[in-house]
């Protein structure tokens, strides 16, 4: 087994390339490669690859995860009988592609070259009832995209959760952070998080979940700069014309502030901002359905989620 550190980035197809840039425009992402095969895109942090997108049939093409160290690819490698490859994208890297017991391809990279960071807006002071922080001050905020930080997770529909957690957590070291529990003997899914001993990490990276409609891809979340800029980033994509599937609104489990979007064909993005961080040692715990949908302010989840 080795560990991941985090989600690397999602993969699709899409006959249109010129439709997916604008969309992934609006929402905040930066192409940085586009050629008549293929678009990828990243965020504003370090990761230089966050959403790739291949010319073809409409349709999810997999996730990447992101491990440590060269050293514990070839570890997988071996244990799995699949090769190292170069991985081919902009920071370059090795790869290492499994396929998950559905068939989602499942790639593992490492050795990625960071890309430069760039600078985020915000960080001025704010006012809050207890608080007076900003003083002789007017805020003033520039309409736009969000400013897109880093890809934070993805959620898969699996035929079977338990045979998937297994997978998973197996070759990964995945831990969990909430079950969902229909009842004492029978789990539906589960936030799992990223064992990085004492660094607190996302409350999860990754959420698998055993759907009636048989596996298949449910979405991929963006974590932003701060509120404002997910308001923004909300205005930016409501003006454009795009397809809100949910939110504004926060979470309980993970407790993020979250804005649901669709892409042209349908595959849903996430914006979100102020989510929960553990380290290993704070264990797991059981939820359920209603705890999954519920919300602590915000619309109800509309039936189409997921
Ligand atoms: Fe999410």
């Amino acid at each position: 087994m080795i560990k991941v550190e985090d989600i690397a980035f999602v993969r699709f197809r899409a006959p249109d390339l010129g439709q997916m840039r604008a969309f992934l425009e609006d929402f905040g992402l930066v192409v940085v490669e586009a050629n008549d095969r293929r678009i990828v895109a990243r965020a504003m942090g370090p990761a230089p690859v966050a959403h790739i997108t291949e010319l073809g049939e409409p349709g999810f093409a997999g996730i990447g995860l992101r491990a440590a160290r060269e050293a514990e690819l070839r570890q997988l490698s071996e244990a799995e009988g699949a090769p190292v490859q170069p991985f081919d994208a902009p920071g370059g890297g090795l790869v290492v592609r499994l396929a998950d017991p559905d068939g989602h391809s499942v790639e593992v990279v490492a050795g990625q070259t960071p890309a430069p960071p760039s600078g985020l807006p915000g960080g001025e002071p704010w006012n809050s009832a207890r608080i007076r922080d900003r003083l002789r001050q007017s805020r003033r905020l520039a309409a736009g995209p969000s400013h897109v930080v880093r890809l934070g997770h993805a959620v898969l529909n699996v035929s079977n959760f338990r045979a998937s957690e297994a997978w998973y957590k197996s070759r990964f070291g995945f831990i969990t952070s909430d079950e969902i529990a229909l009842s004492p003997q029978f789990s539906v899914g589960a936030f799992m998080r990223c064992d990085r001993g004492e660094t607190p990490t996302d409350h999860h990276t990754l959420f698998l979940i055993q759907s009636p409609k048989g596996p298949g891809f449910n979405h991929a979340a963006y974590e932003v700069t701060d509120f404002d800029d997910l308001m923004l980033g909300h205005q930016r994509l409501a003006d454009a014309g795009r397809h809100s599937e949910w939110g504004v609104g926060r979470h309980l489990l993970g407790s993020q502030i979250f804005d649901y979007w669709r892409d042209p064909w349908g595959h849903t993005l996430e914006h979100w901002t102020d989510g929960d961080l553990f380290t290993a040692a704070d264990g797991s715990n059981t939820a359920t359905l209603q705890d999954l949908l519920g919300v602590q302010w915000g619309p109800a989840a509309p039936p189409t989620m997921g």
